[in-house]
This record gives structure tokens, C-alpha cells and sequence, in this order.
């Protein structure tokens, strides 16, 4: 599964960091131990939508709190071997796991597995909520003689916190198509956007297209305020309710894009968007935009620069479409263009049609696949979307992730990278990085950049591959990479490889050039006129940093 395709919400999305340690102590498990409710209560849902009485949220909270209903607590229970298994979709193993129907296991069963169970066994581990309201607030549902969840209600440890996520149930756990009005919950592109966040202390943040709200929660963490929007409005009952329950306010608001905070202007600007490219049907909100191609990710990014105050960042999730015989940089590079902003853009993966239209069928439980499922149906949407495609001469579909940062220097800096890597994922630590030490480079002069004193960074490694001819070895090609850095390599020649061993922070780069050129016999002015576009990139990648 490519890194960034959202997969509905199952665990199998979340890779096992974000599976942290929680600072829940729980309560033992067959105790009705006292248990706090979280004293936040702005957030309300609109009422009709599920979990709109916050009240009934609050009490919900407890009982899960108060069974241990934590990431750390769940992954105690299932075991590291049924919880791998359920990272896999193979529910079997966690099932097997909680047989014993203790609190945690049945709370468990009911919202992490889609599990139905008998009535008093729900009755005991929801006491504060209460059957007849979870089942009124749309938390529960009858399925014969039994109870099931009609909500996806799970704990997500992230950045050493914990956290409880209201979404909606996905097609692995609900066999069949998701409803139109599907709110995701917290998946592989989820997690990659939050840890591509740059996560310095902000005044205002914005989180468009807030879903199940697993940005704003991030968000929260170091930004003053957050103005979660969604065109969904059931998508920002959930998210009211996900606030609520980690003791969170958010302010939410409806609408399209940037049209719910028209005129108003923030720190920070996060957004995994329905990027999903059709024709522009809009078949379900969580991934069609309802415009045609990638309208809406342009759309977003050309449209950004009034809503970032000075300085202020952006980071989106999109997919571009890739035309047979174009570069994507000169369509995405177009997109930035607009801006006047800073810009990294990473394109992460590129997928052929078929298997993009393949991926996203399933995610929406409409491949056919699924006992009692139409297979004819599935196909005719296959062939309709790859003729759509066929007609606009798309090669593949681009997606990665898009830092902006507004820079009001009339000159922006931006950089299109393409790294496939599987260490090469953009975070928030190396967003920030990548920006400061290019803008560092960018206002140093060749003289300025001889008279710095740079020090390779300590986990960087030399990687070189030789061939053997008639006089032994011969070094055919160098490169040195710092380990977990996107983009974070650089083919060096001999000269630059000299030169990299001496920066040691401990002097000029200039008293370095000169001894190389005295050491060979070559010219200080040529050899530094050689060597300068390399260190400047290998300060931009982080490969070298002043000292
Ligand atoms: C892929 S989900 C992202 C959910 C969540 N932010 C996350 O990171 O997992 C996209 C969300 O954008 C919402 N959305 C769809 N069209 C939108 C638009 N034009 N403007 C704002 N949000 C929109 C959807 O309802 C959905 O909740």
C-alpha cells in the first residue's frame, strides 16, 4: 500500500510509533474506579447528528477511560502477535484475544473490531453512558438480538499523548460500500501529513478538511487556537465529539476550502484534502472533491498566500495528475508559482491508473469483492474512471506533500524533490530544517559561504563503489547520505570528498580550499569555484552544517 492512500481507518494504517505510550493510568478492570470527565464543553455537535449531546460524550469518555480503553492498553490486551494481526486487517487473532469479554475486551471488540455483542455485557461496560443513549446517539446499533457500534471510537497515541478518535466504521469492519457522507478516521495519509507538520509554537492554526479531527488534535498541541472546517456537517459532529472527549476546543465551522475563514489569516495551515483524481463525481465526501482532475489540490495550494500571516506555513497532502511526456514539476511547480510562498514539495509515490483506481475502490468498499457485493458494478466503475483517465493522457498520479511558507522577500525559494526512499519520509523536524538552511545558503555569497565554518554532520556516511580494471580498484562513484534525511545524499568527486573530511567546524572553509589547491597544485579560485555549488547543496540537505 502506497504510503499516503488513505486506507478507511483500520489499525493497519498506523505504523507502530504511533502506537505510544499512554499516560492513562487505567483503572483496574473490574472496579468502578473513579474516573474524571474532562471539564471542556464548547464543542457541541449539532443536534440530530451522532454525539450531539455532549453530556452523553462526556459520560462516554469515562467508560472508556475508566475500562482502560487506551493505545497502550489495547495493545496489552490483543498481544503483540493479534496486534500485528490486526494491522494486517486480520481481525481473527484480536477476537480470539478478547474472548474473555472483560471491559476493555468488549469495548474492544465493540468499537476497534465491529464485533456485535449480547446486550447485558454492553449494559456493563458503558454503566455511565447507558444503553438507550448510546443507542439514541448514534454510538450503538441492534443488529438482531445484539449490540454493535455504529461508530468507529478508537485510542490513537501520538506525540507521547493519548487520545480517543470518533470516525466512521470503514469497509473492513463494515462489509459493503461506505455511506456518501463517510467520515474517515485516522490513516496511513493522516499520519503522514501530522508528522510532516513543522510542530513550533503557533498563535492560530487552521485545519481544512478536518474529518474525525486527528489534525486539529496535533494541532492543539502548540498552536493557541484551532478553526477546524469541513464541507461534511458529519463529519464536524465527529469532530465535535472527538474534541470533546480529549478535553479539547476547536473552533468548527462549515464550508468549502478558505471560505469559512474569508479575511482572516493563520500561523500555521494544515489540510489532507479529498484528493482523490476522477472526473469530478462526487461519489463520497471523505476523498471527491466534485471537481474535475486535481482542481481541488490546486485550488488549495494557488489559493493559500492571503490566509498565512507573515512567516506563516502550509503543509498539504495532494495528488497531482502526471500527463504522458510532462515532468510533474512543471505542474505542481506552477501551483507554488502562484503563491509567491517558499516551497518544498516532495512527490512521494507515482501510480499508474489502474492500480490508483484498483486502491480506491477498495478503500471505499466498492470493488466488488465483498461477499453479496456487484462485481458488474465494480467493473463499470473501473472502466469509466481509467476511460477518464485515457481521455486526459494521464501517465500516473503524483503525491507527496506541499510545505509552503509565506516569504514577502518577492523572491521565493522553491524546490520540487522526487524521493521514493522508504526512510524518506518529510517531517516536521526536516520541513523545518530544509527551509532554514536553504534560505541560510541562499543569503551567503561565495565569499560569505568560504569564510563559514561548516561541520559534517555526524550521521553522515560515505557510501563508494569501485570497479576493477588492470590496475586494481577504481573508485567510480561517491556519495555521502545522512541517514533518515529526505533527499539527504550527494555525489561527490575526489575533490569534494578532500574537502568534506576537513570540515570540522574549526575553520573557514576557505583555509581548507587553500590547502587542498597547495596540496595538488591547483588554483585556490578554480578549485573553490568548483567545489561551492556542492557544499551549498550539502548545506540545504543538511549534510554539512555551520558550525
Ligand atoms: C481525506 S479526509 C481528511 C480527514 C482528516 N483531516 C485526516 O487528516 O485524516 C478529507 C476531508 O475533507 C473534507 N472535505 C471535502 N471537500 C472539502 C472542501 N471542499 N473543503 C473542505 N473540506 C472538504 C471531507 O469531508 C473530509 O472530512
Amino acid at each position: 500500500m502506497p504510503p499516503d492512500w488513505p486506507r478507511g481507518r483500520t489499525a493497519s494504517g498506523r505504523p507502530a510509533d504511533q502506537r505510544l505510550a499512554s499516560p492513562v493510568e487505567p483503572a483496574p478492570d473490574d472496579t468502578d474506579a473513579a474516573v474524571t470527565v474532562r471539564p471542556v464543553m464548547e464543542n457541541r455537535a449539532p443536534s440530530g447528528r451522532p454525539l450531539s449531546d455532549p453530556g452523553v460524550v462526556d459520560r462516554l469518555g469515562a467508560d472508556l477511560r475508566a475500562a482502560g480503553y487506551s493505545a497502550d492498553g489495547v495493545t496489552a490486551l490483543l498481544g503483540d502477535s493479534a496486534h500485528r494481526a490486526l494491522g494486517r486487517d486480520e481481525l481473527a487473532p484480536a477476537l480470539r484475544a478478547t474472548r474473555d469479554r472483560s471491559r476493555l475486551a468488549t469495548l474492544t471488540r465493540l468499537f476497534l473490531l465491529g464485533a456485535a455483542e449480547d446486550e447485558p455485557v454492553v449494559r456493563r461496560v458503558l454503566p455511565r453512558t447507558g444503553v438507550a443513549d448510546a443507542l439514541a446517539q448514534g454510538v450503538l446499533e441492534r443488529d438482531g438480538g445484539r449490540l454493535r457500534a455504529a461508530l468507529d471510537i478508537r485510542p490513537y497515541g501520538a506525540d507521547a499523548e493519548e487520545f480517543l478518535l470518533v470516525s466512521d466504521l470503514d469497509s473492513d469492519t463494515r462489509p459493503g460500500p461506505v455511506r456518501r457522507d463517510h467520515v474517515l478516521g485516522v490513516g496511513a495519509a493522516s499520519i503522514t501529513l501530522a508528522r510532516a507538520v513543522i510542530r513550533e509554537p503557533v498563535d492560530r492554526a487552521l485545519d481544512i478538511g478536518t474529518g474525525c479531527g486527528v489534525q486539529s488534535l496535533h494541532l492543539a498541541s502548540h498552536a493557541g487556537s484551532v478553526v477546524a472546517t469541513d464541507t461534511n456537517p458529519r463529519a464536524l459532529a465527529l469532530a465535535a465529539a472527538t474534541a470533546r472527549l480529549n478535553g479539547q476546543q476547536w473552533d468548527l465551522r462549515e464550508g468549502s476550502m478558505y471560505e469559512p475563514v474569508a479575511g482572516e489569516a493563520f500561523d500555521l495551515i494544515v489540510c489532507n484534502p479529498p484528493f482523490v483524481i476522477g472526473a469530478g463525481e462526487m461519489r463520497f465526501s471523505y476523498r471527491d472533491s466534485g471537481l474535475a482532475g486535481d482542481g481541488l489540490c490546486q485550488a488549495l495550494v494557488e489559493g493559500i498566500r492571503p490566509y498565512l500571516r507573515p512567516g506563516g506555513s502550509g503543509h498539504l497532502l495532494a495528488n497531482w495528475i502526471v500527463r504522458e511526456d510532462t515532468d510533474w514539476r512543471e505542474r505542481v511547480g506552477e501551483w507554488v508559482a502562484m503563491t509567491g510562498c517558499d516551497a518544498w514539495v516532495v512527490q512521494r509515490e507515482m501510480a499508474d491508473p489502474a492500480e490508483y483506481v484498483g486502491l480506491w475502490l477498495t478503500d471505499a468498499g466498492e470493488d466488488g469483492k465483498s461477499a453479496g457485493a456487484d462485481a458488474e458494478r465494480a467493473v463499470t466503475l473501473a472502466r469509466n474512471w481509467l476511460d477518464y483517465f485515457a481521455a486526459e493522457r494521464v501517465k500516473g498520479i503524483g503525491m507527496g506533500t506541499i510545505t509552503l511558507r509565506r516569504n514577502d522577500s518577492g523572491s521565493p525559494s522553491v524546490t520540487l524533490d522526487e524521493l521514493t526512499g522508504a526512510g524518506e519520509d518529510v517531517t516536521g523536524a526536516e520541513a523545518a530544517g530544509f527551509l532554514r538552511r536553504r534560505a541560510w545558503t541562499e543569503q551567503r555569497t561565495d565569499a560569505q559561504l568560504l569564510a563559514s565554518r561548516l561541520a559534517l554532520c555526524p550521521a553522515v556516511i560515505l557510501e563508494q563503489r569501485s570497479l576493477l580494471g588492470h590496475e586494481g580498484w577504481t573508485t567510480v562513484l561517491r556519495m555521502i547520505r545522512r541517514q533518515g534525511g529526505p533527499g539527504a545524499t550527494l555525489q561527490l568527486d575526489q575533490w569534494g570528498q578532500s574537502l568534506l573530511a576537513g570540515c570540522s567546524g574549526t575553520v573557514p572553509l576557505q583555509v581548507l580550499v587553500d590547502l587542498l589547491a597547495t596540496a595538488h597544485g591547483l588554483s585556490p579560485e578554480a578549485l573553490a569555484a568548483a567545489v561551492l555549488p556542492s557544499i551549498r547543496v550539502a548545506v540545504i540537505r543538511g549534510l554539512l552544517e555551520p558550525a
